[in-house]
């Protein structure tokens, strides 16, 4: 990689790039979206509460008074959402440069299910994700360079996949079951950018991770991890450049994983960066995609 201490400055000018981000209206998604509303990026807010995200547009016309963005309703905990919000992108775009899939959920204070009945966190951060990059694919496909951007993070390096028990009807924990969300976020990473590739497809997939960083994500996590997140935590706008990178460094081929430089990966400038092996395992990832496909009906059609 090209910049050390790669920063918003060396973000490309954006204009005319059509930039979807899911969960804009809070943390590091808010974080990013000021970023590439600065760099004159089309940025359309993927929230799951409208009023949530009118709030954080005003605030961020406050800061960027000619921001070209908009707020679109999408709850990735529910798969009908999901299609209706492809549904009325397509409507209003012709085109999508670049889709961060940043939204998530973290440690739930009793095990949940989406309204497909999928254990929410896999259910909302990889289940939800993966069907809306298959239902906007036609546009990513059209689009030259277009770039498919997920937020993982330090919890999968543990990590497995449950092949035969993904929404953990058997047993439950919600730390497992965070740290499995985050691992099928690289596979699925990995797999898309060697299914663009291995189909000529001008597109590529990156990940990213954010180290530990200061936002609403904690709220459930309980009593220690709100008293120790403080201690070691970095700012959202750190937080954010390792997305921010991966999603616009013009120097990255595809497959990168972006993550902080400093603190075995806590905190510090973005810097690509390993990820387990089981990250990199080819057939638990095909297995992966066609559970995937399988659970969420949609398929992806090169
Ligand atoms: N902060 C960290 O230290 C850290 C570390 C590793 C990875 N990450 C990852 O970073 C990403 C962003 O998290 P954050 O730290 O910025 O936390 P955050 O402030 O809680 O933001 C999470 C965003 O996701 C949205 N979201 C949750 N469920 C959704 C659903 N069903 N449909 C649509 N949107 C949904 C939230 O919407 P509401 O506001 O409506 O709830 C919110 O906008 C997550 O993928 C998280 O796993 C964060």
């Amino acid at each position: 990689m090209h910049e050390s201490n790669w920063s918003e400055a060396n973000i490309p000018d954006q204009k005319g790039k059509i930039i979807i981000i899911t969960g804009a209206n809070s943390g590091l998604g808010l974080e990013a979206a000021k970023a590439l509303c600065k760099k004159n990026a089309t940025v359309i807010m993927a929230v799951r509460d409208a009023e949530k995200g009118e709030q954080a547009l005003q605030e961020i016309k406050r800061e960027t008074p000619a921001a070209d963005i908009t707020v679109l309703q999408l709850d990735l905990a529910d798969l009908d959402s999901v299609h209706s919000f492809a549904k009325i992108f397509h409507q209003k775009y012709s085109r999508l440069n670049i889709l961060i899939n940043n939204a998530g959920i973290m440690y739930p204070s009793k095990r949940e299910v989406t309204k497909q009945g999928f254990e929410i966190q896999i259910g909302t951060n990889h289940l939800g994700h993966f069907a809306l990059t298959g239902l906007l694919l036609d546009l990513l496909k059209s689009t030259p360079h277009a770039r498919v951007v997920t937020q993982s993070s330090l919890a999968h390096l543990n990590a497995n996949i449950r092949l035969n028990d993904l929404n953990w009807e058997k047993t439950y924990s919600r730390t497992q079951a965070y740290g499995q969300s985050k691992l099928a976020n690289l596979l699925f990473t990995y797999e898309l950018d060697r299914q663009f590739k291995a189909n000529h497809i001008d597109a590529m997939a990156t990940a990213a991770h954010p180290g530990i960083t200061r936002t609403n994500l904690m709220r459930t996590s309980g009593f220690f991890v709100n008293l120790l997140t403080p201690l070691v935590a970095q700012k959202a706008e750190m937080g954010v450049l390792p997305i921010l990178r991966a999603a616009t460094d013009e120097h990255l081929t595809g497959g990168e994983y972006i993550g902080p430089n400093k603190l075995m990966g806590i905190r510090g400038y973005p810097e690509q960066v390993r990820s387990s092996k089981r990250s990199h395992d080819l057939q638990l990832a095909k297995d992966l995609w066609s559970l995937s496909e399988k659970m969420t009906g949609v398929h992806f059609n090169y």
